[in-house]
């Protein structure tokens, strides 16, 4: 049994191996419809159980479809419909139910001590679904499409990031370590990546490029990232943190500061960091981006229950 809860936890091969397998999956299913199952059914009878704290659309529907196709079946749960969500019963007592139930659990929080209490307690797998330090399924599989788009390694790559310094630039910044792409930054001085993420690159012996000028970091990019720049539940002075970010937009001049065959990516739900003529033009690639959690999270899942081809 194995847990997915941070990229930066997880080795290089491992990683590299979930990659290679949902890669193969996905070509062997391209005559199958949405809910025919993968030959073998390698996850038959089993459940995983999806608790939400926080709003989701593509994590939850992804996950539905990825348990589905490898034979099992899913429980999605808010956690204010729980005796757990309404401060009466531990979550050590909630982990023991939920291992007696499930044989998986994902979950999505504001807090990453809830995510390692559960998983002090649980008997079965945890994949964390986003919390305020990592989102981990979304980066990895974002790592599979820039593969499938551009048809080369990432490490081979210059991968940029425009945008907050937010939980989905963590688990980049993790990943641009663990598969040795050159990752810059834009964002304003003060968004900068945390210490604790920058220290961890450090201790790593690899290097991260962050620039407080949108045009120098987009500048020979392959791949341009971005997020919203209010992330769910943040506690900032929204109008003021936008006001900062006013020179970080993406739009057609700043794309071209990068390479000329240089992708859009985006996590999505967006805000007003991209321009509509970017995200829906032809360097834009989020539909294809958002199918493929399908696919990865089908390959995670594998691995936590010790199933990777
Ligand atoms: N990208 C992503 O995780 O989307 P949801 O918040 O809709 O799950
Ligand atoms: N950074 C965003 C990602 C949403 C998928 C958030 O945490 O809200």
């Amino acid at each position: 049994m194995k847990h997915f809860i941070n990229l930066k936890d997880i080795s290089a091969r491992d990683l590299r191996e979930i990659i290679s397998d949902a890669k193969k999956r996905k070509k062997s299913r391209n005559k199958l419809n949405t809910l025919e199952v993968d030959k073998g059914a390698p996850l038959r009878g089993k459940l995983l159980i999806q608790m939400f704290e926080k709003a989701s659309s593509r994590t939850r529907i992804s996950f539905y479809l990825a348990i589905k196709q490898l034979g099992g079946g899913t429980l999605t749960l808010r956690s204010n419909e729980l005796h757990l969500g309404q401060g009466g019963e531990s979550i050590a007592d909630t982990a023991k139910i939920l291992s007696t139930y499930g044989d998986g659990f994902m979950l999505r929080t504001d807090s990453d001590t809830k995510v390692e209490n559960f998983k002090k307690y649980l008997t079965i797998p945890i994949i964390n679904g986003l919390s305020p330090s990592s989102h981990p399924t979304q980066v990895l599989s974002d790592i599979f499409t820039v593969e499938e788009i551009k048809k080369k390694p990432i490490s081979k790559l210059n991968i940029c990031w425009i945008g907050d310094s937010n939980n989905v630039l963590d688990s980049l910044i993790a990943a641009s370590v663990k598969f040795s792409f050159k990752l810059n930054i834009g964002c304003p001085k003060k968004f900068e990546p945390g210490k604790e993420v920058r220290n961890w690159v450090k201790e790593n012996k690899k290097k991260i490029y962050i620039y407080n000028d949108a045009k120098k970091a987009a500048y020979g990019a392959d791949v341009i990232f971005s997020d919203k720049v209010i992330s769910l539940n943040d506690k900032v002075n929204k109008r003021k943190k936008l006001l900062s970010f006013k020179k970080f937009k993406i739009d057609k001049k700043l794309m071209s500061y990068a390479k000329k065959n240089c992708i859009f990516l985006h996590c999505l739900p967006r805000g007003n960091e991209v321009s509509n003529e970017i995200f829906l033009g032809k360097k834009s690639h989020v539909w294809l981006q958002a199918l493929n959690r399908v696919h990865v999270q089908k390959s995670i899942l594998l691995y936590c229950f010790g199933k990777l081809r």
